[in-house]
């Protein structure tokens, strides 16, 4: 298995694969002032296993598009929609963030929780932008810095890791800069960091490495998810994620 089929073999038994909350989710879609729109037109990109795909789509008068790379996570997500009443709204489609096979203001809404990184936030909501009609609606989680510094260390990591990790106000400025007017924003509180996210990867990681013989691949990976949460453990007021909510205006 690649490093890349490791991480979806083993997050494709999450409920989620990145820190978040349903109460999130829907605190952002309220923000939106969307309550009362009918027929929403939404695309949720890097939808993973669907955390937040099933809270739109029971919350929202909509049809959603989730998108992923990758086909398991899909499978598991289609799996979760047949058991839910408004799960009928939700089509998944296999495809690359970085080149969607929308036309151009198709949506009313697009949705990315803990994803756009992957393309860099910067590049995602500019090449995001045409798929939404005038005055349509982007909300994203992107892991940002909520403090005006940090130690060395923390930011050494995250410059290697992700060099577009920066504060929540030249992210915001990122968004007017290619169109955006912002809404809102606000940050996660830290558990959905441990309680949604960390804590059930730890405790799965035992089954997983017995499953996969303990190959030292997997402790390689397992070591790797522990790095990360200790990182987090250490570190975990100087950076969340936060949640950005912008208008399309132009
Ligand atoms: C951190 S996870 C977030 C998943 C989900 N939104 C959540 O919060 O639980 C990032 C997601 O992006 C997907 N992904 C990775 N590369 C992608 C790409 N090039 N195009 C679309 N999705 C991608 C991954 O498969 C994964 O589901």
């Amino acid at each position: 298995m690649t490093e890349l089929e490791r991480l979806v073999d083993f997050h494709k038994h999450g409920e989620r694969q990145g820190p978040g909350s349903a109460a999130q989710t829907l605190k952002a879609l309220n923000l939106l002032g969307v309550a009362d729109t009918r027929g929403l037109n939404v695309a949720d990109i890097g939808c993973g296993t669907g955390a937040q795909t099933m809270v739109l789509a029971e919350n929202a008068d909509c049809r959603i598009t989730a998108v992923d790379l990758f086909p398991e996570f899909l499978e598991r997500l289609r799996d979760r929609a047949m058991l839910k009443a408004r799960g009928e709204g939700i089509t998944t489609l296999e495809a690359s963030m970085d080149s969607l096979p929308f036309d151009d203001e198709t949506f009313d809404l697009i949705w990315s929780e803990g994803a756009v990184y992957i393309m860099g936030f910067e590049e995602g909501i500019r090449d995001w932008k045409r798929y939404l009609k005038p005055g349509g609606y982007l909300v994203v989680s992107e892991i940002s810095w909520i403090t005006p510094s940090r130690p060395k260390e923390l930011e050494d990591y995250w410059m290697n890791a992700y060099p577009q990790m920066d504060s929540i106000s030249r992210k915001i400025s990122l968004l007017e800069k290619h169109g955006y007017s912002p809404v809102a924003h606000f940050i996660l509180p830290e558990y959905c960091w441990t309680e949604n996210y960390y804590n059930p990867i730890l405790s799965r990681i035992p089954g997983y490495l017995a499953e996969q013989e303990n190959s030292a691949e997997v402790r390689a990976f397992a070591e790797s998810e522990r790095e990360e949460i200790d990182l987090y453990n250490r570190y975990k007021e100087y950076y969340s994620y936060v949640f950005y909510l912008a208008r399309k205006t132009s």
